[in-house]
């Protein structure tokens, strides 16, 4: 079968300021948690490399670019680092900051990249971790103030806000787990964060429209389809309350304007439910997305648990994990390949959320030592990434077959960057980058992309 794809459709790849930009003593950037952090533990971060320098995106953009477009890009997401940006969180302005962001985003411009820019990818400058960062309401309004500051001062080169990347991640791994600063394992105060969280994301839509900015604004939220164990009724109600908590959570304010009802009803259970205010509640009902950004890299599989936990309430009190006997690895990352559950999200859009437009705005498969892959004349072969573009792709085309009002691809990432507390162990890139020698080299994979974005049309994937 042949997989053509809509006109005017966005292939592009995905990163973030703190995965890929490095910073230089002089370049005037505040701390933010994961340099804070870093700082402190060194030793939890892989091979102890840490965000500072191994990235080198800030002194090099122009360069990355320019391979960026030869890879056939016509769309690249970045984000903004708030601590690059207004070093102490709020007040002054870093003057260098400006003039390289919009050197940036007019570099792309002129090598025919649209830029998606998103306000925050889990860097909060530390100064307003200090002050008990998202469990503190000034610091919502301080992020909308940050967002506002964004809009005037590059509005006229961005066709595509977003205002956060994957804002569950951070109430899992930083307030019920210990995979991002601070590291505090409290459902009440996670409560608080997620609310927070969302509420500061209506606000800047709400700064955004109210100032009337040109472009569109939306959120990217990671998503996975939750599957039971099987249809057997306590399961059922597990997949439920883990989609409550992981999907709807930030889904439903987005498109809906309204907090999932299980999840509110569960929280007023355990005296969890988070400080709010009436007017905020508004604010979030009335400022719906324009586009939806949606992460996909793996299902949930649930089960209810079979003893009732002893612990005070956290999420496993409702749902733990399945393993499913059929499941594909991708044993690098530990996560599961399903590409099916790119056309389970995306025709839930098109029924339970009126069809939004949407995007993917990152898939990609982690692989370690891609070194060994590497043929005669340097070039990274990584077949299985294209398999696994190719298998995510043909059921993405089958939705959009379907009616889904889905506007683009973006895979994660264009250039191998760094992973949080995985620093580079694990490669997501259509080119490799050399920490040695910083040289970057086109993958096979790249190569590949570049017929795909090129024709509109899916090529087959590679023999093995
Ligand atoms: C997404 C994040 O969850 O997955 C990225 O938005 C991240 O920041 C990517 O890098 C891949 O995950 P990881 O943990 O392997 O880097």
């Amino acid at each position: 079968m042949n997989y053509t794809f809509p006109n005017n459709f966005y292939w592009g790849s995905a990163t973030s300021a703190p995965q890929s930009e490095g910073y230089h003593p002089l370049d005037g950037k505040g701390q933010n948690i994961w340099d804070y952090w870093f700082e402190q533990n060194p030793e939890l971060f892989f091979d102890q490399v840490g965000p500072e320098t191994t990235s080198t995106f800030s002194q090099n953009y122009r360069e990355d670019l320019a391979l960026l477009s030869q890879v056939g890009l016509n769309s690249l997401r970045i984000s903004i680092s708030w601590s690059r940006l207004i070093p102490e969180g709020t007040g002054a302005i870093n003057e260098q900051a400006v003039i390289f962001y919009r050197d940036v985003l007019s570099t792309m411009h002129t090598l025919g990249i649209e830029p998606f820019v998103n306000l925050f990818h889990f860097d909060l400058p530390m100064p307003l971790q200090n002050v008990g960062g998202w469990e503190n309401r000034d610091v919502v309004d301080a992020y909308a103030t940050y967002a506002n500051t964004c809009f005037t001062l590059f509005g006229d080169l961005v066709p595509h806000w977003f205002t956060f990347n994957e804002p569950i991640v951070i109430v899992e791994c930083g307030y019920l787990d210990h995979f991002h600063y601070p590291c505090i394992v409290d459902s009440r105060r996670a409560a608080q964060v997620g609310y927070h969280l969302a509420l500061a994301h209506a606000l800047a839509v709400d700064t955004f429209r109210t100032g009337g900015f040109s472009g569109e604004i939306g959120i990217i939220v990671n998503l996975s389809p939750t599957y039971p164990k099987n249809d057997e009724p306590q399961h059922k109600y597990a997949a439920l309350i883990a989609d409550c908590f992981l999907n709807r959570s930030f889904l439903d304010p987005a498109l809906k304007g309204t907090f999932p009802q299980p999840l509110v009803d569960i929280l007023k259970k355990h005296a969890c439910l988070p400080t709010y205010s009436d007017s905020d509640l508004a604010i979030i009902a009335q400022n719906r997305v324009d586009i939806l950004g949606v992460n996909y890299y793996q299902p949930r599989r649930v089960q209810a648990p079979s003893t009732p936990n002893t612990h005070s309430f956290m999420p496993d009190t409702y749902f733990i994990p399945y393993e499913w006997p059929k499941r594909v690895m991708n044993p690098y990352r530990g996560w599961e390949i399903y590409p099916e559950g790119i056309f389970d999200l995306a025709m839930r859009l098109k029924t339970e959320y009126d069809n939004p437009r949407w995007y993917v705005a990152e898939n990609g498969m982690g692989v370690e030592n891609e070194q060994r892959f590497t043929n005669e004349s340097g070039q990274i072969q990584d077949i299985y990434r294209i398999q696994f573009f190719y298998d995510h792709l043909t059921a993405l085309a089958r939705a959009i077959n379907a009616g889904s009002n889905c506007v683009g691809y973006h895979v994660w990432t264009g250039i191998d960057n760094w992973s949080w507390l995985n620093a580079y162990k694990n490669r997501y890139g259509l080119i490799s980058l050399d920490l040695t020698t910083q040289k970057r080299t086109v993958k096979r994979s790249g190569e590949w992309f570049y017929e795909l974005a090129t024709t509109n049309t899916l090529p087959k994937p590679l023999a093995k």
